[in-house]
């Protein structure tokens, strides 16, 4: 048979498979996201997450320690309060966990990138990400206090600080803040195009940040919008973030190609914590080979569009060489 086209000749080996590879993944742009907790020697393991757990500062310094050993430089925090209240005071308190987390992970490891998840939900009583009135989650009110939380972190020590709320004009805001600190170094890596998605659901049991009543749909976008996204992150850009966020990933690899399709900016995409559970309950189960599906997914995410990833497997990536 005389064929003139056939793909499979680029496919004839590794090596010719390399070389035609398009996408070469690099675990260095992968970033670890932990969860600090108030107390010394606190490790509780997250059930809804296998493998993720939630530790105090003094452990999580043994942890980062191993993890700079085995290359993992990037990490996200977010911090769990011992108290709640209507209007989270715990995230803008100087003394909160993540200022305190911060803090003690610069002094001990200036090299370590730390990323803080800059939010009201976990501080909150009612688990919304902003204040709530009878009228619902009030949208001024809230961005100031996302700005003061910023502020904090930024005097902590933070590197990057990332809003995760939703809360219009808050980019502008945070930027405000920080240039009139003194930060004006200090890059914002925004949560531009954050749907309201059910893959979080691990996350809220591991941050016991779900809310009390009702749902995010009023912040959080709408997964049947692809064009808002686009709003949501050229709102952002201009409002001053330095690197935009796609969040979930999996399903929305779409919207990470279209993004990078339109903007110039640095784009992370935010592999989920139930993205994360669904790989490894299937592979517990040994219904797929947990680690080719990791190399898989992680692989699509980058193949899309997005320059950096955060996600949960970041350390199983190093110590597996999965990437
Ligand atoms: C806080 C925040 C959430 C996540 C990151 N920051 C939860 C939410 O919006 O409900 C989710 C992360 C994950 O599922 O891994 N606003």
């Amino acid at each position: 048979m005389r064929l003139i086209h056939r793909p499979r000749r680029n496919r004839g080996s590794a090596a010719v498979r390399t070389l035609v590879a398009e996408t070469i993944p690099d675990r260095k742009k992968l970033i670890m996201p932990h969860f600090l907790v108030e107390g010394e020697g606190v490790r509780e393991e997250i059930p809804s997450m296998p493998g993720i757990s939630r530790v105090s500062v003094d452990l999580l310094l043994g942890e980062l320690e191993s993890d700079l050993s085995l290359g993992i430089h990037s990490i996200l925090l977010f911090g769990i309060p011992a108290h709640k209240d209507a209007v989270g005071s715990g995230a803008y308190d100087p003394r909160g966990i993540i200022q305190r987390g911060v803090r003690e992970i610069k002094k001990r490891f200036p090299e370590i990138l730390c990323i803080t998840d800059v939010c009201l939900c976990e501080y909150t009583d009612h688990g919304h990400c902003g204040v709530v009135s009878e009228k619902g989650v009030q949208n001024d009110p809230s961005m100031d206090l996302i700005a003061k939380t910023a502020l904090s972190h930024a005097e902590a020590g933070a590197d990057i600080v990332a809003p995760s709320d939703m809360m219009d004009g808050r980019v502008e805001a945070i930027r405000r803040v920080l240039d009139d600190g003194g930060f004006s170094d200090l890059p914002i890596m925004s949560y531009a195009a954050k749907y309201a998605s059910a893959f979080y659901g691990p996350f809220r049991e591991a941050a016991g940040s779900a809310p009390r009543f009702g749902d995010r749909k009023s912040y959080q976008m709408d997964f049947r919008n692809a064009r808002e996204a686009l709003r949501e992150v050229a709102l952002d850009i201009e409002e001053g973030a330095d690197i935009v966020m796609v969040k979930p990933a999996l399903s929305y690899l779409d919207i990470i190609s279209r993004v990078r399709d339109e903007v110039l900016l640095p784009l992370c995409a935010y592999n989920v914590s139930g993205e994360y559970s669904m790989v490894k309950l299937m592979g517990e189960r040994g219904f797929a080979n947990e680690q080719a599906l990791v190399t898989e997914i992680l692989t699509s995410i980058f193949r899309a569009g997005a320059d950096m990833i955060i996600s949960y497997h970041t350390r199983d990536v190093f110590r597996q060489e999965l990437l």
